[in-house]
């Protein structure tokens, strides 16, 4: 059976609920290894794959994650539609902690990491793609209608501004990101959307704010507990959502 679509977890989503019939695959590529075995499942009687990107017991920094690697064995197993889940910090003053977003912009201030799958290595042919609209169009507005169905409110657009990590921002950086247009920051978005844009992938992002970034909201200080707790609370409408993606009316 095919697998209609695929979800990348971030921090704090390791395993997905509810799934039936599993198989564990375990891919090696060209570029590596990917964060772990995809774990392929049927929910609603629908094949989802799932892949833990920072791997299982979040062992994998956010720099250290192998992107292309993980996104290139989600495309090896015929998966077209990528759901990615992002933790992120909250900037725009309607993104506090436990919203969660499906962004439609993305402004990617990373360094030193594998952006593409252009590279001499592997031989493949040299594209320039088209990033104007990083996500897909159908897979957010079918997202959104997902959620709005599972009855979860999710804000529709923003635009996320992708860091190296593992650090967290200072305020002045922050700031920056602000005067740049940026809602959100997070560590793990980019390039995962360009590498599944390479790949011919739909992809999609679900940012769950875990936090205020540094100096936003309440400008209190960044405790980890905190930031746990928020991202427990929003994960859990996560599996909601992709039920009813799976199933829509169902
Ligand atoms: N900054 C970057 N990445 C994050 C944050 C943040 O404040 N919170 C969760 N992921």
């Amino acid at each position: 059976m095919s697998i209609d679509f695929a979800v990348i977890g971030g921090t704090g989503l390791y395993h997905f609920p509810g799934l039936e019939d599993i198989e564990r695959h375990h891919v090696d590529t060209p570029y590596g290894k990917p964060s772990g075995d995809t774990v392929v499942g049927t929910i609603a009687g629908k094949r989802v794959a799932f892949l833990a990107r920072h791997g299982e017991g979040h062992s994998i920094a956010p720099h250290r994650i192998n992107y292309r690697a993980n996104v290139w064995t989600l495309h090896r197993l015929g998966v077209h539609r990528i759901v990615g889940i992002n933790a992120v910090g909250g900037i725009r003053e309607d993104m506090g902690p436990r919203v969660i977003v499906v962004p439609d912009q993305i402004i990617d201030y990373t360094s030193g990491r594998f952006t593409s799958y252009c590279d001499t290595d592997t031989a493949i042919e040299v594209k320039h793609i088209d990033f104007s609209e990083p996500y897909s169009a159908a897979l957010r507005a079918a997202l959104i209608a997902a959620a709005k169905e599972a009855g979860v409110a999710v804000v529709d657009g923003g635009c996320y501004g992708a860091t190296q990590g593992p650090r967290l921002e200072t305020r002045a950086e922050i700031a920056r990101m602000r005067r740049d247009g940026c809602d959100l920051v997070g560590m793990t978005g980019m390039p995962e959307a360009a590498l599944a844009r390479e790949l011919g992938c739909e992809y999609a992002c679900l940012a769950l704010v875990a936090n205020w970034a540094a100096g936003c909201g309440d400008e209190a200080e960044i405790s980890l507990p905190e930031i746990f707790a928020n991202l427990e609370a929003a994960t859990a409408s996560v599996p909601k959502i992709v039920g009813a993606l799976l199933d829509p009316g169902g």
